[in-house]
């Protein structure tokens, strides 16, 4: 046999041995075991891949019709409910319909400030600052807490998961995010389940960072058991900020359930491993097993872009005269689809800004 023969051999031994190792290994606070086979749907993250990615789309006007060039594909029929640029802390999320799966989907962007190597820098240096309202000893880092909390972005993802809900009834939600925007997707989740009291909430995030301690991530997949984590071979920022093994309930601790992507295999025979991880949040056969050292792994997931199309501003560009748009007086966003109404019926809603003058035309902000 030749030597790529041989090569071939060994790459099938190691995708057979490897399914063996996944999954393994006890929680050490506990946490209920579940077939990870169904927890984990490959075509699924497919999916919710493609709305995270969209998002980092700057120009609302494509981002609201769905007409972007990361709108489409296995995303095809979504349709935008609203979306919220929350300018004064350059945030932006969406909320919509989608068919399937069959759900509201919230989608949250990561970072857009001047240097993601700067942004990731910062995360060694996060505190676990805050303690989580009304769960004692849980703490966590009060910048990702308020990027959600404490800004445009919740009053308004509640709002219009609301109105969805009036109309489509009852279906399952789905929280989205990539990186920063994976962050609070997590609190958005955690937040549906126990201060709205909702049901059938699942989380599904790309390369975020640590929240929270131990103590927190117990509590969070008690309360949101449908969550997965994917991380993405030696993306740096699912690393940050740092645990210490040795410590481990005074540092940060992800909460489970990690989904490590990466490739195996031996010259041109690669394989993709989706790697179902064990039910501690920090499996040390996962993305632990590698050292978190490659930025470029951050911003692809599954093959697709999960970067911005320019750093460095928070621009948005949005022709105003064919939205139903609202601006609020902190200088916000907040686009608005009036769900009761039939699509061709539907006007404009030209609201005045705080000057009092129409705006129009298309504006960078
Ligand atoms: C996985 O997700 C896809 C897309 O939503 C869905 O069609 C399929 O039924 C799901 N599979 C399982 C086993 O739930
Ligand atoms: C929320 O934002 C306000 C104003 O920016 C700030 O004063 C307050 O400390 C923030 N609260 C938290 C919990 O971060």
């Amino acid at each position: 046999m030749d030597q790529r023969g041989w090569l071939k051999i060994i790459a099938l031994i190691l995708l057979c041995f490897l399914p063996l190792s996944q999954g393994r290994g006890l929680g050490d606070f506990g946490f209920k075991r579940e077939d990870s086979n169904q927890i984990y749907n490959k075509t699924l993250a497919r999916i919710l891949v493609e709305y995270a990615s969209a998002v980092y789309t700057m120009d609302l006007t494509e981002l609201f019709t769905w007409t972007c060039s990361r709108c489409g594909d296995l995303t095809e029929g979504f349709e935008v409910v609203e979306i919220i640029v929350d300018v004064q802390n350059c945030l932006q999320a969406y909320v919509g319909v989608s068919p399937d799966p069959n759900a509201i989907i919230i989608v949250f962007r990561g970072t857009q400030e001047n240097s993601i190597q700067n942004w990731i820098e910062d995360l060694f240096w996060k505190q676990l600052d805050l303690n989580y309202p009304g769960m004692p000893d849980a703490m966590v880092h009060h910048g990702f807490y308020s990027a959600y909390h404490n800004t445009t972005l919740r009053p308004a993802v509640l709002r219009a998961v609301e109105k969805t809900r009036k109309l489509k009834g009852d279906v399952p939600i789905i929280v989205v995010g990539h990186s920063m925007g994976g962050a609070m997707a997590s609190f958005c989740a955690l937040d549906l389940v126990v201060n709205q009291g909702m049901e059938k909430v699942k989380l599904m995030t790309f390369g975020q960072p640590r929240i929270g301690n131990a103590v927190f991530a117990s509590y969070f997949i008690e309360q949101v058991p449908d969550t997965i984590r994917v991380t993405h071979a030696h993306d740096i920022v699912p690393h940050l900020p740092p645990y210490y093994h040795y410590f481990p309930q005074k540092t940060y601790h992800h909460f489970p359930r990690e989904v490590w992507l990466h490739d195996v295999g031996l010259g041109s025979l690669v394989y993709l491993i989706e790697q179902i991880c064990d039910d501690s949040g920090e499996d040390p056969t996962c993305s632990r097993s590698v050292s978190g050292n490659s930025v470029k792994d951050h911003l692809v997931y599954l093959g697709v872009n999960m970067k911005a199309e320019t750093w460095g501003t928070c621009r948005i560009v949005m022709d105003y005269s064919v939205l139903p748009y609202q601006m609020d007086l902190a200088g916000n966003v907040v686009l608005s689809k009036d769900m009761m109404r039939k699509e061709s019926e539907s006007q404009p809603i030209i609201q005045l800004d705080k000057q009092g003058s129409r705006v129009s035309g298309t504006s960078t902000i």
